[in-house]
């Protein structure tokens, strides 16, 4: 007589389609209905259940398994109803049913989670915490913002706020009360992206992509009573068209300082300050004469080329050649800036802001510019293209 082998195995070998091995089971006819026969035919049955369901596995797979134990036709519950219940004798149908009811609940569960989660695995068999994990890319401050905080972050250490306007502006705050006066020569510097079907509207009020942050000004006065410090970043817009040093869309920080006798020895002394904080504290500033309609005096300033040190040519030796950021010059200009002019002041003298009283200066700085200085760039349009591979590097 052959030893008793386990039906499961024999069944296994007996049945498992060529290149399967592991797969099918045959359930065994029960001659013993006694609760311990049971237990052991029922023990024996659950183990084959839980190795295979703690395989990790594909789709096809939990498939697959699905099939194996619920398939109508001669799935191995279906085999344990003809050949367990329907065969059991009338005094153990009442335990063989609870048991076989007990299975089929064990076998949905586990058929469910092989279906849900692709891979069976009822332990973290199949998960290897020594593979690298899922990287998110969490992205970059964009260089224009980071720099536009950068400038920001100088002047708040200088007990400056911030203050901010929109970006559609009227043309009462974004020329004539910063003393351009209507028709002006000096409007035609900024060349203004004007919103369409405002000609019926009185010419002050009729809307424009602001061309400066300058605006920001008025407004602010109009709402703070002097003395006030702060400072404006924002975006801005013109009409030039998109190339290396130009683009419609550009980014500037706005400053102004107003309280009594403010001089321009105070605006020096502030904007060297912040030259120092932002390019190091080697650079040095230069002002040179200039004009614009809202400050008398004006002033653009500039200062020493900080990628060749103020000489005006890289490298050495043989390897000499011309610094381009500076033409050559030295000199690098930064911003325009100067005393408020008085006739600003006169917009907002409701306010407290008596020309006769107060004093004060402003400066405006292209942001974009300086970030291109800053990053060693020779096109702007780098900045607005969106290539992530340009982009992340800034992390
Ligand atoms: N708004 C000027 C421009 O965009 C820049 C500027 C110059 C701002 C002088 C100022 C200033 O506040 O005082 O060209």
């Amino acid at each position: 007589m052959q030893p008793r082998r386990k039906p499961w195995v024999a069944a296994q070998r007996d049945t498992a389609p060529k290149g399967r091995k592991n797969v099918a089971y045959t359930v065994p006819k029960l001659k013993d209905f006694s609760p311990a026969a049971l237990d052991t035919a029922v023990a024996e049955l659950v183990s084959a259940l839980e190795q295979e369901s703690t395989k990790p596995g594909n789709a096809d797979q939990s498939k697959a398994f699905r099939d194996r134990w619920l398939a109508r036709k001669d799935g191995i519950l279906t085999q344990v109803n003809d050949l367990w219940l329907k065969a059991a004798p009338k005094e153990a149908k009442r335990d063989v049913g609870q048991r076989v009811n007990k299975l089929k609940t064990e076998v949905a569960q586990r058929v469910e989670a092989a279906l849900a989660q692709g891979p069976i695995t009822s332990s973290n068999a199949s998960l290897d915490i020594s593979l690298p994990g899922i990287r998110r890319p969490i992205g970059a401050e964009h260089a224009i913002i980071r720099t536009m905080n950068e400038i920001v972050g100088v002047f708040k250490n200088l007990g400056y706020s911030v203050a901010e306007g929109p970006v559609i502006e009227t043309e009462y705050y974004n020329f004539e009360a910063l003393n351009f006066p209507p028709n002006h020569p000096a409007r035609d510097t900024q060349d203004t992206l004007f919103l369409a079907n405002q000609e019926s509207k009185p010419r002050r009020e009729q809307l424009l992509l602001r061309t400066h942050t300058s605006p920001v000004q008025i407004r602010t006065m109009e709402k703070l009573k002097p003395p006030i410090r702060i400072v404006i970043p924002g975006k801005v817009h013109r009409n030039d068209p998109p190339d290396a040093s130009h683009s419609p869309m550009f980014h500037q920080v706005e400053g102004l300082a107003v309280d009594t006798n403010i001089t321009f020895g105070d605006l020096k002394g502030t904007l060297d300050h912040a030259m120092k904080a932002l390019f190091g504290s080697d650079v040095k500033t230069s002002f040179r004469p200039s004009f614009f309609p809202f400050t008398e005096p004006s002033a653009e300033m500039f200062v020493s080329c900080f990628i060749c040190g103020g000489s005006g040519k890289r490298g050495g030796g043989t390897k000499e050649e011309p610094c381009r950021p500076c033409k050559q010059t030295g000199w690098i200009e930064i911003l325009g800036c100067g005393m408020v002019d008085p006739n600003v002041f006169e917009f907002v003298k409701h306010n407290g802001y008596d020309p006769e009283k107060v004093s004060g200066f402003a400066f405006g700085m292209g942001v974009d510019r300086i970030a291109m200085l800053k990053y060693g760039l020779d096109d702007l349009q780098l900045f607005f293209q969106g290539d992530v591979r340009f982009l992340e590097q800034f992390g």
